[in-house]
């Protein structure tokens, strides 16, 4: 029993062997009774330290270095004299318990131990300095050196006396922290993989970038490219928002994934559309008209009607008057093929100074041509007017709707409802596409449409139409669109001069006469051009004294006998055939109805492709020529026992229409009179039961191919009187009207003074 000085350790605990060193005064004393302290309370064992020396602290202080020795159990407690309070130890050196009892602990606690250090990564020097340690007691204060263990734990070690139960004590301490210890690895483990897994991905991705780069598929690069593009293209707000939602998927799906070929393809056609792009409009009516006569013969009409239009939407636009529904109507360019309609519409682009496109329309019979699939669909693709806008690189081209006649419907939806809305200037500011799906403003397009024949627009449509009509052209306006336009351009063509190939106006009028036969120009130009091949090549092969001048003989030699008959005369030589003017797809044309009787029921036999209303027609004539027998001189029963046959060549071809309805009275009236049907005269007019002449439609069509074809009379409908003045002087000229308003006065001038005697 020794009387030593109290050292109190505030949350720290010092175990036998430990050196230790301490800034406190410890005056003349060589061992003191070190006792941890928690919260104010003194642990029940301390240990005794000897002091190993005194040092000075920087600064006035002064320290003690110890060692500690072993445990002591403070008993009374007392101020000495030198008024330091010194307590009286029991000193308890640790036992040594015999080996069978220790043995097995001190293995397990020791492999313990050496798995600790393991997995805290120790470099062998505590695992050595832990096998240095022989005595059992002094191997369980080891774990007092254990950073993990808490002042509490140690405090429990040190007052525990007996040696096994410390050793067991430590070792159950130790064994849950090498659990612990184990856990923990396991999740920073868990975690290390992962992050590893990440960081090798991350390296295989960069590898993987840098091989696209050098295979020029770069996909970082291509959505920074998408992104640039998006920026520059002037898309308006809702569309960039678009574009750039889009822009996020593809970046998100990855190049790799099968979608991203698809979202590509939306935003490639997104910017495909010239968002912000637009021609400088020229809305000047005598420029236009300037580059409208430069480029077209003729067309007087057409061109006012262009200009005026033009200078509507001047005027308008500069007093800054908003499209309404009705203020936009589309001029849409009616006429037959080959007069010059496709080549104005492009000339109305030139003149004001926009774009053109041309958007084919026949045949179109689905709606997603006009308006696009939308994007569920495989393979969906936008609609022909996003396509346009692409091809003309501009918001404002010419648009030209060509042959809008030609659009169908079926169970894939109504082509010309998309084509409402784009015509119509209060909806097309937001046209949507269904591919798209944004809203597009069309409004600043010009739209033109052309058609062959006014009659098979959809109704809807033509209503919003601003008809010009293009009716063909006379001899004289073809040799001046030869001379002026298909020439030169033919010459150029077959690559010669104009000064080495001439030909004079009554040769080409010759040309347009006997080797063509068509409202427009075209087979005119086909013609002109086979002409000049021919030269081409005597002008190549040499020897040819030039200019070349191309005269009737020439063009016997170039193009062959004459193509083109006037048949009239011979074909109603006979009773019962009489010539008919009709307007078809192709323009004007001459047509022969051919009337015959046989033997038979008593019936009416029709041939040659005809339609309803065309068979009702013959009908009505028959029954017309039966009613009125006595008048015409008809023996009331020359059709008892008999049938007539009306038929109406080319048999190929479907015709229809009330507007033959004289020329059948006629050939069935000459028929069973026997007076032939004067050979100059043509007809057109739609009969009534009551014998009167109602009036038709394109009468300025049938009057120029009468004329073509060499006839030179026309009965007209009376009240078509009025459109005589749309015919051209210089057909006026060669040709009588007739004005009638009965089929009487029809037969009258129509049918021969006598009949010709019957052949049979
Ligand atoms: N009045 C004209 N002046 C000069 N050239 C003309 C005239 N009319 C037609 N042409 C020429 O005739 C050719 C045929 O015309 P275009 O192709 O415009 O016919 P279209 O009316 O559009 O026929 P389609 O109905 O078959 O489409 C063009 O080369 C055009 O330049
Ligand atoms: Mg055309």
């Amino acid at each position: 029993m020794s009387r030593l000085r109290i050292v109190p350790l505030d949350d720290a605990v010092v175990f036998p062997g430990m050196p230790v060193t301490l800034p406190i005064d410890v005056g003349g004393d060589a061992h003191v009774l070190l006792i941890p302290r928690q919260q104010g309370a003194y642990a029940k064992v301390g240990v005794v330290a000897e002091v190993d020396g005194r040092l000075r602290m920087p600064g006035q202080g002064s320290a003690v270095s110890l060692t500690a020795l072993h445990r002591a159990v403070p008993g009374v407690a007392a101020t000495d004299a030198d008024g330091v309070l010194r307590v009286e130890a029991e000193e308890r050196p640790d036992q040594t318990p015999p080996p069978t009892l220790t043995g097995e602990l001190e293995r397990d606690y020791r492999a313990v131990v050496e798995e600790i250090l393991g997995l805290r990564g120790d470099d062998g020097r505590i695992s050595a300095f832990v096998r240095s340690i022989t005595q059992p007691g002094a191997l369980a204060d080891t774990a007092g050196y254990s950073p993990d263990l808490n002042t509490a734990q140690k405090i429990q070690l040190l007052e525990t006396l007996d040696v096994v139960q410390r050793l067991s004590l430590a070792l159950k301490f130790q064994q849950e922290r090498l659990t612990e210890l184990v856990v923990r690895k396991r999740i920073r483990d868990d975690v290390e993989s992962g992050a590893q897994k990440q960081q090798r991905d991350y390296v295989l991705r960069k590898q993987m970038d840098a091989i696209r780069k050098e295979l020029g598929e770069d996909n970082g690069a291509a959505s920074d490219d998408y992104r640039e593009k998006i920026e520059n293209a002037g898309m308006p707000e809702a569309v960039r928002q678009q574009a750039e939602r889009e822009l996020a998927r593809l970046e998100r799906v990855g190049d790799s994934n099968a979608e991203s070929a698809t979202i590509r393809t939306y935003l490639d056609w997104l910017l495909a559309v010239p968002w912000s792009k637009r021609s400088e409009e020229r809305l000047d009516p005598v420029h236009a008209r300037e580059v409208l006569d430069a480029d077209h013969e003729g067309l007087d009409d057409v061109k006012k009607r262009i200009t005026e239009y033009l200078a509507v939407r001047k005027l308008r636009s500069e007093r800054g008057m908003a499209d309404t529904r009705r203020s936009g109507v589309i001029l849409t360019l009616v006429g037959p093929p080959g007069t010059g309609k496709t080549s104005i519409g492009e000339s109305i682009a030139k003149a004001t100074g926009r774009q053109f496109v041309r958007m084919s329309l026949g045949g179109v019979r689905d709606e997603a041509e006009i308006r696009g699939h939308r994007r569920t669909y495989i393979g969906a693709l936008p609609g022909r007017l996003v396509r346009a806008l692409r091809d003309a690189g501009t918001m404002n081209p010419v648009i030209m709707l060509d042959e809008v006649d030609k659009l169908g419907a079926d169970w894939r939806g109504d082509p010309s409802a998309a084509l409402l809305e784009v015509l119509d200037p209060a909806q097309n500011h937001a046209f949507r596409d269904h591919y798209l799906d944004v809203e597009l403003d069309l409004s600043h397009v010009l739209f033109v449409a052309t058609a062959n024949v006014a009659d098979s627009i959809p109704g809807p449509l033509l209503d919003r139409m601003e008809v010009i009509a293009f009716d063909g052209y006379t001899t004289d306006e073809k040799v001046a669109i030869a001379r002026g336009h298909l020439w030169p351009r033919q010459i150029e063509r077959n690559g010669l001069r104009s000064d080495e190939v001439s030909v004079s106006d009554d040769v080409l009028r010759l040309i347009v006469t006997d080797y063509t036969r068509e409202a427009g120009v075209r087979q005119l130009e086909r013609e002109l051009g086979t002409m000049l091949r021919k030269t081409a090549t005597q002008i190549a092969s040499g020897g040819q004294s030039l200019p070349i001048v191309i005269d009737a003989g020439a063009v016997r030699q170039a193009l062959g006998r004459a193509k083109v008959f006037h048949e009239a005369a011979v074909r109603t030589a006979v009773p019962g055939v009489a010539t008919g003017l009709a307007v078809t797809g192709t323009g004007g044309d001459v047509l022969f109805v051919e009337a015959a009787s046989m033997p038979g029921s008593g019936g009416l036999v029709l041939t040659g492709q005809l339609g309803d209303v065309m068979k009702e027609s013959a009908r009505i004539a028959l029954t017309y020529v039966k009613s009125h027998a006595a008048e015409l001189g008809v023996d009331p029963n020359a059709l008892d026992g008999r049938e007539v046959h009306v038929h109406v060549p080319a048999g190929a071809i479907p015709k229809d229409g009330p507007s033959a309805g004289v020329t059948m009275v006629t050939a069935i009236a000459s028929l069973l009179t026997g007076r032939p049907v004067k050979s100059t005269i043509g007809m057109t007019g739609e009969v009534t039961l009551q014998g009167r002449v109602l009036p038709i439609g394109g009468l300025k069509q049938k009057v120029l191919a009468a004329h073509a074809a060499g006839l030179t009379e026309v009965i007209v409908p009376e009240r078509n009187a009025p459109d005589l003045d749309d015919v051209p002087g210089d057909v006026r000229e060669h040709m009588t009207f007739h004005v009638v308003s009965s089929v009487a006065e029809v037969l009258t001038l129509a049918l021969e003074a006598t009949p010709l005697a019957k052949a049979a």
